[in-house]
């Protein structure tokens, strides 16, 4: 539902239509058949992926969730700024608490302003985010435009991951994780739009018109996965990562990690009388790690003899190895942002430095958790050494709100640099190092001026093996000023650490 106001911009101007988006979300239980085998999901008003959120820049957007589910749910607006609106962003018990089974609803209100691309929204509560997604998509206003060629249609393509489970679905997936102590399983499948795609019955279709260019719209919508997506015989010009425009950059694959956005344009000019695949496959840095299956996708050229199409054998993108780091390097590192008059660029003067490791560890198990491995603990994230430990009485918001981090639900010493400093990536030298393996539990937040200019070294660590982890922080977004493998300077590391 769209219902129009005259809005202000913060310099006065009117902005004329200026529309206020509305939806009513209704969590509950969806019974699906996927891989040959039915069971409960929960999802968003029956629909799997969700509903699509289709807005402008400058546009209110309202959603009324309704929680029918018998879990607790929040819905996280993944790449929303959020300015003056942090109630909306959702992830539980850091900006609200949980929408309670039983019916409960609670209304996010927020505004789309200074941004345009693909985001997406998601389940902000255990592993729900499995199911539990769908996509933001924020289009110029009608006096503005892109800065690349106007694409005659798009295609919205969410790449997700499956569980084949028999009895309660995901959580289960979760619970086993915690009570051994060890990573979750492994999904069945990668998916297309919901669809794993490896029976002609269960295939998203992405109908194109030959001469035709498509702005598609990516959403890395899976749990754990970096992924590599193709389509055979057709390339793509990314022109945005994000919802940040980028330089175009011409490419046959792309790289996304999950959480990430690509819109790219594809046109639609291959050989007549073929049909094509679109694949998605994981990107696994480790060697030997097993894996989800791959999700493909049909592509299919409409106005073209059926019978031609149907005859063609229909073509498969050749995919990168699993661990091509190489090819996923290449990407990024390619990568720039769109230098655009009146926007701003990358600050000059940092006010504060971090050093961050992070990797995964083994926490100990805290005292009032119940599904945990008591003898080994659980698998953990950390960064300095410390993993995140979700407040149990109220959320972090509603604390900072209250004055309250000396009331035991935060405290304000997140740590600047790792406690230690070691050759962090050569794995035969990191790879059971106790110094992090064994990581500290906190609810410990770094505290920033306003308007401070943050400089953030991000160190990977081979503590408990290699493995990719991209970064994602709610209401930012980032300046990539340079990237690569190995270990920071160390030079420079210790200058820093004094
Ligand atoms: C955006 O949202 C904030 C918080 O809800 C509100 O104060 C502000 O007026 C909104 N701005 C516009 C242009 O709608
Ligand atoms: C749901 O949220 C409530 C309120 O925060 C909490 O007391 C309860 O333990 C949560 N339930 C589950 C299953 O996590
Ligand atoms: C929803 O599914 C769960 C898990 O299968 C089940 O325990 C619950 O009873 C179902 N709820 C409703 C309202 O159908
Ligand atoms: C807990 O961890 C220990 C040690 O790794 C392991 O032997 C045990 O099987 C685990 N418990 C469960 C329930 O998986
Ligand atoms: C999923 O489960 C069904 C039923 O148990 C089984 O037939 C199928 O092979 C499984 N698929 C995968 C990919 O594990
Ligand atoms: C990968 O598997 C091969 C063959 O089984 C084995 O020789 C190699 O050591 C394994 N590599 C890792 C890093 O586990
Ligand atoms: C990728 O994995 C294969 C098979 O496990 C291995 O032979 C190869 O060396 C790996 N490549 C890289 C770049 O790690
Ligand atoms: C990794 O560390 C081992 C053991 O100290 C050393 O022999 C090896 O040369 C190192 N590898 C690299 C790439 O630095
Ligand atoms: C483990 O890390 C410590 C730093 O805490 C370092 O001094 C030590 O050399 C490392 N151990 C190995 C075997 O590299
Ligand atoms: C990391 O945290 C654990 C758990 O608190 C602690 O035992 C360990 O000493 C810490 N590591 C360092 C290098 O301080
Ligand atoms: C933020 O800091 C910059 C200088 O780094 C200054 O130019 C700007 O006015 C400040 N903005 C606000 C809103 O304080």
């Amino acid at each position: 539902m769209v219902g129009h106001a005259s809005l202000q911009t913060l310099d006065g101007c009117a902005v004329a239509d200026a529309a206020i988006v509305e939806h009513t979300f209704h969590v509950g239980n969806l019974t699906v058949e996927r891989l040959g085998q039915r069971q409960v999901i929960t999802a968003v008003n029956g629909q799997f992926p969700g509903p699509k959120v289709e807005a402008r820049d400058g546009d209110t957007i309202v959603v009324r969730v309704v929680n029918k589910s018998p879990y607790n749910i929040t819905i996280h607006w993944h790449g929303v700024l959020q300015r003056l609106s942090a109630w909306a962003d959702g992830p539980a018990m850091v900006t609200q608490c949980p929408i309670l089974p039983g019916a409960a609803s609670y209304t996010y209100r927020f505004n789309v302003t200074g941004q345009v691309g693909t985001l997406w929204w998601h389940a902000h509560v255990s592993f729900l985010r499995a199911t539990v997604y769908g996509a933001l998509l924020i289009r110029p206003r009608p006096s503005s435009r892109y800065p690349f060629p106007t694409p005659h249609a798009e295609h919205t393509l969410l790449l997700g991951e499956w569980w084949n489970t028999s009895t309660g679905g995901l959580v289960d997936v979760e619970r086993q994780a915690f009570l051994t102590g060890g990573q979750p399983a492994n999904s069945a499948a990668l998916t297309i739009n919901g669809m794993p795609g490896l029976h002609a019955h269960q295939m998203h279709h992405l109908h194109v018109a030959r001469g035709n260019t498509y702005l598609l719209r990516l959403v890395n919508a899976a749990l754990n996965y970096q992924l590599f997506f193709k389509v055979a015989a057709h390339a793509f010009t990314v022109v945005a990562v994000d919802a940040c425009y980028t330089d175009p950059y011409h490419t046959d694959v792309i790289v996304i990690a999950p959480g990430q956005t690509v819109d790219a344009l594809m046109h639609a000019g291959a050989a007549p009388g073929g049909r094509y695949y679109v694949a998605a496959q994981v990107y696994q840095s480790i060697a030997n790690a097993t894996y989800s299956a791959t999700a493909r996708a049909l592509l299919l050229y409409d106005y073209e003899e059926e019978e031609d199409q149907q005859h063609q054998e229909i073509m498969m993108p050749t995919m990168p190895a699993l661990n091509d780091s190489a090819t996923a390097q290449r990407f990024y590192g390619r990568l720039t942002g769109l230098l655009r008059d009146g926007k701003p660029t990358v600050p000059q003067r940092v006010d504060t430095r971090m050093l961050v490791t992070y990797g995964l560890a083994i926490a100990p198990c805290a005292p009032a958790q119940t599904l945990c491995n008591r003898t080994r603990g659980s698998l953990a994230a950390s960064m300095n050494n410390v993993s995140f430990q979700l407040p149990a009485s109220m959320s972090l918001l509603e604390a900072a709100r209250a004055g309250r981090s000396a009331a035991g639900v935060y405290t304000r010493d997140f740590p600047d640099r790792p406690p230690v400093m070691f050759d962090f990536t050569n794995a035969s030298v990191a790879n059971g190092n106790t110094s992090l393996m064994f990581t500290s539990r906190g609810t410990r937040v770094k505290a920033l001026r306003f308007n401070e200019t943050v400089e953030v070294v991000l160190q990977n660590t081979a503590v408990l093996g290699p493995e990719n982890h991209p970064l994602h922080l709610h209401g930012f977004n980032f300046y990539v000023v340079a990237q690569g493998t190995g270990n920071f300077h160390r030079q420079w590391a210790f200058n820093f650490l004094g």
